[in-house]
């Protein structure tokens, strides 16, 4: 069977540089994007123009750099945001707007201070004025995850009409389960006038920890492009993670789905962005963080020596990792000890494995890892041993 595309757009330098502390300047921004642009993302959002003169600035020269994907820039549904982002885009080989406004109750009544029926002209007049600058609008829903749903098909039915071939479905406070994002993406598959002109993304926040979940059920519903960002980050507790929805798409080919994303650069691109930014990543984040090759105890260490995969369900060299680590703690058997020996050049016999593995306990009880230098020491101490035996 022959598998659909799914497009990645990476909001990093939008959604991502709007956490506290990660703004990127202008030359940083390009960095960035050019990576990106090698790593195969279809679309880049590289800001919001409107925001400030220096947002501008690096939108549009992200716009001049990039050839091969998309660039985008963000705007609310007012007039001078769009055209602004309009200008920032003009060097872009390929421009996109995205435009949008919020359409849940709670944004209608307490943020825009409207009604319903005024949102669906203004949703109509942005898309209209957009598409006045570019042929590529996109147009999101903003609180879309908490949004009516007969409400929400209207106003994509509008934003449709006006032309917009993107619509983008945000879970903006990351509230919904799974099964509801998917099941919010399967009724306006069904129930939108002409969704057959427009493709359906997927912008899931990660307040709960299911970004990513949503953001996979929300494709299997029908939706053809995902927002997501490295690392994961984003306003709040951040974004879907690019490299997680890209690796699960990959791991479970009989999803039937693809992506143009080389992920031999995950970890690369990673190591970048948390560098740029100064935000580290947490040891244990799936595929881009420190452990997310390393086995520490016994059991498992054992079995990763036998064979790789009975621990793994990733090759690590397929995401940029040279290779798995066995890291000796208190909880490491033998295997993993005698394993390591041999790495830095040491082969212990059964009884030597023993004696050391003694020792061994007892230093990885005060410490919290024994590096390669405990374990010469370690080693070069029962030689002394054997020695002072022998001339005793
Ligand atoms: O989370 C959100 O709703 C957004 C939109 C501006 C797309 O980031
Ligand atoms: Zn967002």
């Amino acid at each position: 069977m022959a598998q659909t595309q799914i497009h990645i757009f990476d909001t990093t330098l939008r959604d991502g540089e709007q956490v506290p502390g990660c703004k990127l300047n202008t030359a940083q921004k390009i960095a960035i994007a050019q990576s990106l642009e090698t790593l195969g993302v279809d679309i880049i959002e590289a800001g919001f123009p409107i925001s400030s003169p220096g947002d501008f600035q690096s939108v549009r020269a992200v716009a001049q750099h990039v050839r091969h994907a998309t660039v985008c820039a963000l705007s609310r549904a007012v007039e001078n945001d769009i055209k602004t982002a309009a200008e920032a885009l003009e060097g872009a080989k390929h421009p996109r707007i995205h435009t949008g406004i919020g359409v849940s109750d709670i944004h209608i009544k307490y943020k825009l201070r409207t009604t319903p029926q005024d949102i669906l002209q203004r949703a109509a007049a942005a898309v209209r004025y957009a598409k006045s600058f570019v042929e590529d609008v996109e147009f999101y829903a903003e609180d879309a995850g908490r949004a009516d749903n007969e409400f929400l098909a209207r106003v994509l039915e509008v934003a449709i009409e006006n032309g917009a071939t993107v619509l983008n479905i945000p879970d903006t406070t990351g509230y919904c389960l799974p099964h509801q994002y998917g099941a919010k993406i399967a009724y306006l598959m069904a129930n939108v006038r002409g969704i057959h002109k427009a493709i359906l993304s997927t912008h899931c926040h990660n307040d709960l920890g299911l970004a990513t979940a949503n953001a996979i059920a929300g494709v299997e519903a029908g939706a053809r492009q995902i927002e997501c960002t490295i690392n994961g980050i984003g306003e709040r507790a951040g974004n879907t993670a690019l490299e997680e929805v890209v690796m699960i798409l990959r791991q479970h080919a009989d999803m039937n789905f693809y992506t143009n994303v080389n992920t031999r650069l995950l970890n690369p691109v990673s190591h970048q962005v948390s560098e740029t930014m100064g935000m580290p990543v947490q040891p244990n984040k799936a595929i881009v963080g420190a452990n997310a090759f390393a086995h520490s105890s016994g059991i498992h260490q054992d079995g990763v020596i036998k064979k790789r995969e009975t621990y793994e369900i990733i090759d690590p060299f397929e995401v940029g990792v040279d290779h798995s680590k066995i890291v000796l703690t208190a909880r490491s058997g033998r295997a993993a000890l005698a394993y390591r020996a041999k790495c830095i050049g040491i082969d212990l016999m059964k009884d030597e494995l023993d004696q050391v593995y003694t020792e061994f306990l007892l230093v990885a009880d005060r410490k919290k890892e024994v590096n390669d230098d405990d374990l010469r020491v370690l080693c070069a101490q029962l030689v002394n041993q054997s020695v002072s035996q022998l001339v005793g």
